[in-house]
C-alpha cells in the first residue's frame, strides 16, 4: 500500500540501519519503572521491571488493563515522559539520557508516534499536519506536501488533503494521525491503541498498513492496543502489567 510513497534519503537511511549495527535492536528498553503522584500525596507504583527488545522489521503488540500505564510507557519510550529508573535506548542511542533537543532530534529522526488522543493541529490542514515531521526534519515544502498527499491517501484520505481537522471524524482524525506518524519512514513506530476509533474495515485498512512498515519497510513497530485481532498479527504480544511486561496468549 505504501510502495507508491516515495521516502526521503536520510529517512530511508535510518530504516534500513537505525542502529549502525544489524544485530542491535532498534527500541531497547532496560528495567523501566514509574510511580506516579497520588492526589492525598505520596505516589503509587504504575510499573516496574519493563524489559524489552524490538528489532528492525518486528511487530511487538502490548495489552493491558485499562489506567494499567500503556501510554506512559509509550510516552516515556519516545522522550515525551520520564521513567524514575531504568533506560530507554532507540537506534543506539539512550534517550532518557539525553536532554531535551537532543530527544527531540532523535524522535525526528527515528520515530513516529500515534498518539492516543491524535493530537492534529487544527492551524493547519491535513496535508500539512501530515508534512510536518518531514518540514520540521528539512524537507522542502514541495517533497513534503507531495509525499503528505501520497500518504493521506494509503490511508483513505487521498481527496482531503486541503480540508480541516475540524471537518472530520474521530476514526478520519486517526488516519490523519497516522499518516503522519509513518510519512518519515521511522525506524521505530509507535502506535496508542490506533484503531481504536475506527470501524472493522478501516481498521483492518490501518493494521496493514503498520504491519507494512515492518514487512516492507523494515521498521520496529510496537502497538499498544485492545484488539484481539491487532495482538494475533504481531509477531509477539505483551502484556503490562504491575510487575512489567509478560507474554499474552492470544488465539
Ligand atoms: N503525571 C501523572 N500524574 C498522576 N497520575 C498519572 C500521571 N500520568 C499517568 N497517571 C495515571 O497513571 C495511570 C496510567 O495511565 P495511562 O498510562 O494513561 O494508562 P493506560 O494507557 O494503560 O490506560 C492512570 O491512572 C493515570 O491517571
Ligand atoms: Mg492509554
Amino acid at each position: 500500500m505504501l510502495a507508491d510513497v516515495p521516502a526521503a534519503g536520510a529517512a530511508r537511511a535510518a530504516a534500513a540501519d537505525p542502529a549502525q549495527s544489524p544485530a542491535a535492536p532498534v527500541l531497547a528498553v532496560a528495567g523501566l519503572a514509574r510511580a506516579v503522584p497520588l492526589p492525598a500525596g505520596g505516589a503509587r507504583s504504575l510499573f516496574s521491571g519493563v524489559d524489552l527488545a524490538v528489532r528492525a522489521g518486528e511487530v511487538v503488540a502490548i495489552t493491558g488493563e485499562s489506567g494499567v500505564g500503556k501510554s506512559t510507557l509509550l510516552n516515556i519510550i519516545a522522550g515525551l515522559d520520564e521513567a524514575d529508573t531504568g533506560s530507554v535506548t532507540i537506534a543506539g542511542q539512550q534517550i532518557t539520557r539525553l536532554p531535551e533537543a537532543q530527544r527531540a532530534a532523535l524522535r525526528c529522526a527515528h520515530v513516529g508516534f500515534v498518539f492516543q488522543a491524535f493530537h492534529v493541529l487544527p492551524h493547519l490542514d491535513l496535508a500539512r499536519n501530515v508534512a510536518l515531521p518531514l518540514l520540521l526534519g528539512g524537507a522542502r515544502e514541495a517533497d513534503a506536501l507531495a509525499r503528505a498527499g501520497a500518504m493521506l491517501a494509503a490511508v483513505g484520505l487521498g481527496d482531503r488533503a486541503g480540508d480541516w481537522p475540524a471537518h472530520l471524524s474521530g476514526g478520519e482524525l486517526q488516519r490523519v494521525a497516522i499518516a503522519r506518524a509513518l510519512v518519515g519512514r521511522p525506524a521505530l513506530l509507535l502506535a496508542d491503541e490506533p484503531t481504536g476509533n475506527l470501524d472493522p474495515e478501516t481498521a483492518g485498512r490501518i493494521l496493514s498498513l503498520l504491519l507494512a512498515q515492518a514487512r516492507d519497510n523494515g521498521a520496529a513497530v510496537l502497538i499498544v492496543t485492545h484488539s484481539e485481532r491487532v495482538a494475533a498479527a504481531a509477531d509477539r504480544a505483551l502484556s503490562l502489567t504491575a510487575a512489567g511486561l509478560a507474554p499474552s496468549h492470544h488465539g
